[in-house]
C-alpha cells in the first residue's frame, strides 16, 4: 500500500478516537505487534536491499510520527479524564448541611436537675445514699416498727433477711444526722424500689427527700419553703394547701397538694374530681428519731419532705401513664 494514503488513514481513524480505551485498540492495531507496521516490516524482506533501505526509513519515520501521535492523544484523554474526577468530587460549601438529631437530657433528668436547682438556691446541699440498703436503716431507724403495713412483702424488695431496696429516700435522713451535727439542709434525690406495676406505678421510681434541722425548726419554715417550691416549679399562681397525713417518722404529718394543673381545680379525671392533686409527703421530724441519731429533741427540730420525680414530671408536662419514661421510645422522647 501507499505509505502516503496510509498516513491519511491514519489521521482519519485517530480524529474517530474519543476516549483512552478506543486509543488503546487503535494503538494495538497499528503499533502492536500484529499490527499494521509490523506487517508493513514484514513486507520489506520481500524488496532488495536499496528498495528495503529507502521503504524501511519512510516506514520507520511514518512510525515515530504515528508514536507520537498516539502518545499527544494519550496526554489529551488523561488531562480530560483527572479534570472530569476532579469536577465529580467537587464540593458545594454553599449547600445546606445534614443536620444531625441532637441528643438531649431524659424528661425526669430535666424534672430532677429543676427540683435540685430550686433546693440548691435556697441552700439546700446534695446528700446521696445507697439503693441497697439496710432494714434499720429503711425502716427500723424511721420508727417503722416490725408490723407496720409499709413493711408488707408486697411492697418491699428484700435482699436478704435484713437488707432491701430502698422503698423511699428517708434512709438518707439517718444516714445524714448520724454522720452530721445538726444544722442539716440536705435533699436527697435517688432511685427507691416497690412491688408495683400498674399505669401510675414502676418498681423503680424517683424520689426527692428533703430535711433541715437546726434549733427553733417550725412548721411554718416547712410551708414557707414548699411553698416557695411549688411556685417555683409550678407558677407563681399555683394554689395549695397542707393535709393533715401520718407518717410513722415525722409528727405532726402532712401531705401537699397542689390545684389540678389539668382542670384548674374545676374538676377532671386526673384529680378524680377533686380540684387537687397529692404532690408530696411531709411532716415535722419526730422525736423519736432524733434520738436514734442521737440529738435531742428538747433542743434539735426539724422538718421533712419527700415527693415522686416522676409524678411531679407527669404534672408538669401532662403525661397520663408513668410508664412512658421507661420505653425509651424517641416519639415520646423528642418531645421534650
Ligand atoms: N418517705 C415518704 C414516702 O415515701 C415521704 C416522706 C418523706 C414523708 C419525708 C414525710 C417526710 O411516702
Amino acid at each position: 500500500m501507499e505509505l502516503g494514503s496510509i498516513r491519511t488513514k491514519i489521521e482519519q481513524e485517530l480524529s474517530s478516537v474519543k476516549d483512552l480505551s478506543s486509543l488503546n485498540q487503535f494503538r494495538i492495531a497499528i503499533l502492536g505487534r500484529k499490527g499494521l507496521f509490523s506487517e508493513l516490516i514484514e513486507r520489506l524482506k520481500s524488496l532488495d536491499k536499496e528498495e528495503r533501505r529507502n521503504y524501511g526509513r519512510e516506514i520507520n519515520e511514518l512510525k515515530l510520527w504515528a508514536e507520537e501521535k498516539v502518545e499527544e492523544l494519550k496526554t489529551h484523554f488523561e488531562m480530560e479524564e483527572k479534570r472530569r474526577k476532579e469536577l465529580a468530587s467537587w464540593i458545594d460549601v454553599t449547600m445546606p448541611g445534614a443536620i444531625p438529631i441532637v441528643g438531649r437530657s431524659h424528661p425526669l433528668t430535666q424534672t430532677l436537675e429543676e427540683i435540685v436547682k430550686i433546693f440548691t438556691s435556697l441552700g439546700f446541699s446534695v446528700a446521696e445514699g445507697p439503693d441497697i440498703e439496710y432494714d434499720y436503716y429503711n425502716f427500723e431507724a424511721l420508727n417503722i416498727p416490725k408490723d407496720h403495713p409499709a413493711r408488707d412483702m408486697q411492697d418491699t424488695f428484700y435482699v436478704r433477711p435484713g437488707v432491701v431496696l430502698r422503698t423511699h429516700t428517708s434512709p438518707v435522713q439517718i444516714r445524714t444526722m448520724e454522720s452530721h451535727l445538726p444544722p442539716v439542709k440536705i435533699i436527697a434525690p435517688g432511685a427507691v424500689y416497690r412491688c408495683d406495676n400498674d399505669i401510675s406505678h414502676t418498681p423503680m421510681f424517683h424520689q426527692v427527700e428533703g430535711l433541715m434541722v437546726d434549733k427553733h425548726i417550725r412548721f411554718s419554715d416547712l410551708k414557707g419553703i414548699l411553698t416557695v417550691f411549688i411556685h417555683e416549679m409550678f407558677g407563681e399562681k399555683t394554689p395549695l394547701r397542707f393535709r393533715p397525713s401520718y407518717f410513722p417518722f415525722t409528727e405532726p404529718s402532712a401531705e401537699v397538694d397542689i390545684g389540678c394543673v389539668i382542670c384548674q381545680g374545676s374538676g377532671c379525671r386526673v384529680c378524680k374530681n377533686t380540684g387537687w392533686l397529692e404532690i408530696l409527703g411531709s411532716g415535722m421530724v419526730h422525736p423519736q428519731v432524733f434520738r436514734i441519731v442521737g440529738y435531742d429533741p428538747e433542743e434539735i427540730t426539724g422538718f421533712a419532705f419527700g415527693m415522686g420525680v416522676e409524678r411531679i414530671a407527669m404534672l408538669k408536662f401532662g403525661i397520663d401513664d408513668i410508664r412512658q419514661f421507661y420505653y425509651n421510645d424517641m416519639r415520646f422522647l423528642s418531645q421534650f
